[in-house]
């Protein structure tokens, strides 16, 4: 057995229970399966990988957790209650807020008006005609960025020249001005360098200390390790494993469960997973 199902005796707290779940989630492309009856958990403070080769439905999840793709089937709660979500704007309103890898930051604008896009601040006193107070906004954005321990020393510069680290730093931070409570990652760290990687997981550690629950996308096993709690591996778009605990078990048997080496003992795990048996370990 390989998986990191963890038997609680305790009386389920508040805390233990998901902040997000996804059941018997399915989606097809045609003839493609790109999901077949998918669960998945989000916990707060905690960052949960999604990990699988390619084609594995990773970003298909992704994108029906965000409103982008409708499921098939399957049921989503959010805080144990029964959600809908078939646009974006349903899912900014339950708290989820996603970073794709193109980020949609608008180059020619600075990292303030970056940081304030759709929700820039308002002197209500000029009624309907409003006022962007470019002060407030300011003063706000070097507060988010130096709180989150993001290092952007000029945020009147426009964010096409910022390094990729940085960037994907403020794409990050923009999703805290609302009341976001599971942020989704999709490849955070795949087109940037060692320090700028350094930069982005030191975010999502914090992210995670600010009480979110935080879904990491990552083909880099280095960096799923380096900062998530847990696992959940999908493979040709189904459950394949749920690793509870990565700090109790080596990268060789999330490779096994990615590339579909013993499959078999990895879904039995799955199976107590659905029926509510697995519980939370903070790495
Ligand atoms: N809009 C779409 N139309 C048709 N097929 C799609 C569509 N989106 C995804 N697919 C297919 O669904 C499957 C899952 O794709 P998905 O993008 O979710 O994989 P992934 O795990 O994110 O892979 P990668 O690691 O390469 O990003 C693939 O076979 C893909 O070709
Ligand atoms: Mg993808």
């Amino acid at each position: 057995m390989v998986s990191q199902v963890v038997q609680s005796g305790a009386a389920e707290s508040a805390t233990d229970l998901p902040l997000l779940s996804l059941r018997g989630i399915s989606k097809r492309f045609g003839a493609v399966q790109a999901l077949a009856s998918v669960d998945f958990d989000v916990y707060r403070s905690q960052v949960v990988a999604l990990v699988g080769d390619n084609g594995a439905g990773k970003s298909t999840l992704i994108k029906i957790i965000s409103g982008a793709e409708k499921p098939d089937e399957g049921r989503i709660e959010v805080e144990q209650r029964s959600v809908s979500i078939h646009q974006p704007d349903d899912a900014s309103k339950l708290g989820i807020a996603t970073v794709y890898q193109d980020l949609a930051l608008c180059e020619n604008l600075d990292v303030v008006a970056n940081l304030h896009l759709g929700r820039e601040v308002t002197l209500p006193a000029l009624g309907p005609l409003g006022w962007m107070n470019g002060t407030s906004m300011e003063r706000a954005a070097r507060e988010l960025l130096r709180g989150l321990g993001v290092n952007i020393p000029e945020v009147r510069r426009a964010v096409a020249v910022l390094s990729g680290g940085q960037r994907q730093s403020i794409a990050v931070a923009r999703t805290l001005l609302g009341n976001t409570k599971v942020i989704l990652l999709d490849e955070p760290t795949a087109a940037l360098g060692v320090a700028q990687t350094h930069q982005v997981l030191a975010l999502i550690s914090e992210l995670r200390e600010r009480g979110l629950g935080v879904v990491l996308v990552s083909h880099n096993l280095g960096n799923v390790f380096a900062v998530a709690d847990r696992a959940v591996v999908l493979f040709l778009g189904r459950n394949n494993g749920v690793f509870d605990d990565l700090s109790r078990i080596s990268q060789e048997e999330i490779v096994a469960a990615i590339t579909g080496v013993d499959s078999k003992s990895h879904n039995s795990s799955l199976e107590a997973d659905s029926q509510g048996t697995a519980r939370r370990r903070r790495g």
